[in-house]
């Protein structure tokens, strides 16, 4: 397994690799990662030739007044991780390797960016699309690999892909849990023990109404309230709650198959998101 800092050594050995025939999957992380990340590893380990995993603290998909000062780190425990999943390369840029002094170029995903997460992060997104087409020019993967988790970025970045025509196929790995049900984060350690027990609501939330649609129950407004008083009785203060169709993002009238349940919840000051498709 080779650790790479820079673009222009990382290109050389991508035009190895590519001219050697191999097919490239490639898993963009921020690093101190978990069962989450590595299950998107393995995906691109059965999917592809050469596996490439970034990791990258992207400084532009943080708000001003968010974590990205404090955003756990820990490369040493990373690249044991990654080494047994028999991880090719893993590229190691630091800030100003991807943002020089004099970068001035954004991508931006209308409108789906805005929605949901994009209501209180706005400039999010944009973050995302952008360090994610750069990454993917200097990787040149084939495949690349998202969480479900991440559900919204899953869709914006087919998106990107699509309308810029991007010939890599964009693969989501299923969302993986604790054993309570709280879906993994590199933010859950900011949890303290009370919020870390109350947590679990966000899939308890999502699950009833899960289990609801399969009675029959179909009424998007009434969903949003049961979750909501769900979430409150532990005292998560939510940002949004969305039942909404899992392409474009839009509110439904009616819960159907193909219906996201989605939701991003405070816990302290630690924001925590979880979904399901109906
Ligand atoms: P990060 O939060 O490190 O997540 C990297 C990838 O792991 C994302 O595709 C995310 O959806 C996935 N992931 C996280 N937790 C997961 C879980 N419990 N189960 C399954 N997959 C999970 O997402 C980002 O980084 C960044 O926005 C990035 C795409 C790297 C761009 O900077």
């Amino acid at each position: 397994m080779r650790i790479i800092k820079t673009i222009a050594q990382t290109k050389r050995l991508i035009e190895r690799v590519k001219k050697s025939g191999k097919t490239i999957g490639f898993v963009p992380t921020m690093g101190y990662l978990h069962e989450g990340h590595l299950s998107l590893v393995r995906i691109a380990r059965r999917k592809s030739q050469f596996v490439v995993v970034s990791i990258f603290v992207n400084p532009t998909q943080f708000g001003p007044s968010e974590d990205l000062a404090k955003y756990p780190q820990d490369m040493k425990r990373d690249a044991a991780l990654l080494k047994k999943e028999n991880v090719d390369l893993i590229f190691y840029p630091s800030v100003n390797e991807i943002y020089p002094p004099d970068y001035k170029t954004y991508v931006y995903v209308k409108e789906l960016s805005r929605l949901m997460c994009g209501i209180t992060r706005p400039h999010h997104f944009q973050g995302v699309t952008t360090v994610v087409l750069n990454l993917f020019n200097i990787v040149k993967p084939d495949i690349a690999v998202f969480g479900a988790k991440d559900y919204q970025q899953g869709v914006i970045i087919k998106r990107m892909t699509k309308d810029l025509n991007l010939d890599i196929k964009i693969v989501l790995g299923k969302i993986i849990r604790e054993k309570d049900g709280l879906a993994m984060s590199s933010r859950n350690i900011y949890l303290s023990p009370r919020h870390r027990k109350n947590a679990i609501v966000l899939y308890q939330a999502v699950r009833r109404i899960r289990h609801d649609f399969r009675q029959g129950f179909s009424d998007p407004k009434r969903a949003k309230t049961m979750m909501r008083q769900m979430i409150e009785k532990k005292n998560g203060r939510i940002d949004y709650i969305a039942v909404v169709n899992k392409n474009t993002l839009s509110p439904v009238k009616k819960l159907g198959a193909g219906t996201l349940i989605a939701l991003a919840v405070f816990f302290g000051k630690t924001r925590l998101i979880d979904n399901t498709i109906l």
